[in-house]
């Protein structure tokens, strides 16, 4: 049966004005966030992971990030928005209500010169207006629980600045759940928690995702945390999304070249302790110098005169599993979970 699709990213580019000219950051990028369910969005840095989420929330710093050509259609009540072309105050509507994000750094999304407290109950207000200030105070104090933060009463009076880093991602998670959004959109979220806290949010998303039937967009270099909540995976490389796939499948056949890299590079159950991981050598092409070909070319091990001379379309496996490679589906199944990678 055909998911329904609550956001679909068709051919998005993404460019830059820099120092150097114009740069496209993202180029073709194309998959679909199914509703209810959770999409891991993974590759090395500077592949374009938070260029697509802040191209999806309206965000690009202006005026030298835009989005030049493709569509973000946003499905909602039978309605169907596309995100790329919405007008600045539709957008800005759109944001914490519909469409929420958890940044990789707090800071940028807390305001510094208003408490904790007064914060979060702006979220209660703006999106449940039904609540007394009372009521919007209690589910406050509880969301702040929810999401581990100790001496909950006391941490609403104080200011972003007073609190840890940690602290700081935890009020952000308080504050981008209380909207309800239909789409939560998390870039490294937890990376800087300690591995109970990061369980422990983890726990918390999914149940709000059972309750409320929320849509996660979820960006992680951590390929142990995609295995466990990720519905499906989106394989990003240098701007392009190379592989996507259920996230079982993902495991069992990586198919892209890259992917398996990836997946080689994560340690599992095996792995000797303290042991070096096989790691992708090489580096992410320079924006302003992308190969013409396909452009994992450069690091690829079944690199060919063709991958060199023409880029590589994602083609279908099936309707749950896309690979951009001129080799598959003749490539060995590297790395997967079979050869004990999980
Ligand atoms: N404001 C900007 N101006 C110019 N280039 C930018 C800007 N923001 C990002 N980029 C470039 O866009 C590319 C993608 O960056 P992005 O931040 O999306 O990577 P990422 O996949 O999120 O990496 P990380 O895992 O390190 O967070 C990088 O080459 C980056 O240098
Ligand atoms: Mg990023």
């Amino acid at each position: 049966m055909p998911q329904t699709s609550v956001l679909t990213i068709t051919d998005l580019c993404t460019e830059f004005e820099t120092d150097n000219g114009q740069v496209r950051v993202l180029d073709g990028v194309t998959f679909h966030v199914p509703k209810g369910k959770t999409i891991g969005l993974v590759g090395e840095s500077g592949c374009g992971k938070s260029v697509t989420a802040m191209s999806i929330m309206g965000l690009l710093p202006k005026p030298f990030g835009q989005v030049v050509s493709g569509s973000i259609e946003y499905t909602h009540q039978d309605k169907v928005d596309d995100l790329a072309t919405l007008p600045a105050e539709k957008m800005y509507q759109m944001r914490g209500n519909a469409i929420s994000m958890i940044f990789q750094d707090p800071m940028t999304a807390l305001n510094p010169v208003h408490t904790i407290g007064k914060q979060l109950m702006e979220v209660y207000q703006l999106h449940q207006s039904k609540f007394s200030k009372k009521q919007r105070y209690q589910l406050s104090l509880e969301m702040l629980e929810k999401v581990g933060i100790p001496s909950p009463k006391q941490r609403m009076l104080e200011f972003p600045h007073q609190l840890s880093g940690g602290m700081r991602q935890r009020v952000m998670i308080a504050i981008a759940l209380a909207c309800k959004p239909d789409v939560l959109i998390c870039d490294e979220p937890t990376t800087a928690l300690d591995v109970t806290v990061q369980a422990q949010i983890l726990d918390l998303m999914k149940s709000l995702q059972q309750e409320t039937g929320m849509s996660i967009i979820f960006i992680t270099h951590d390929l142990g945390v995609v295995a466990e909540i990720c519905d499906q995976v989106v394989v990003m490389y240098a701007g392009k999304v190379v592989e996507q796939a259920d996230v079982f499948e993902l495991f069992d056949y990586p198919s892209h070249p890259y992917t398996q890299g990836l997946l080689a590079s994560m340690p599992n159950s095996q792995s000797i302790p303290k042991a070096m991981l096989p790691t992708i050598e090489g580096s992410v092409p320079n924006l302003n110098d992308m190969p013409v070909g396909c452009r994992f070319s450069s690091r690829c091990p079944y690199q060919q005169e063709k991958c060199l001379q023409r880029t590589p379309v994602l083609e279908m496996k099936n309707a749950e599993h896309q690979i951009s490679c001129h080799f598959w589906p003749d490539l060995p199944i590297k790395g997967s979970r079979q050869e004990s990678v999980l």
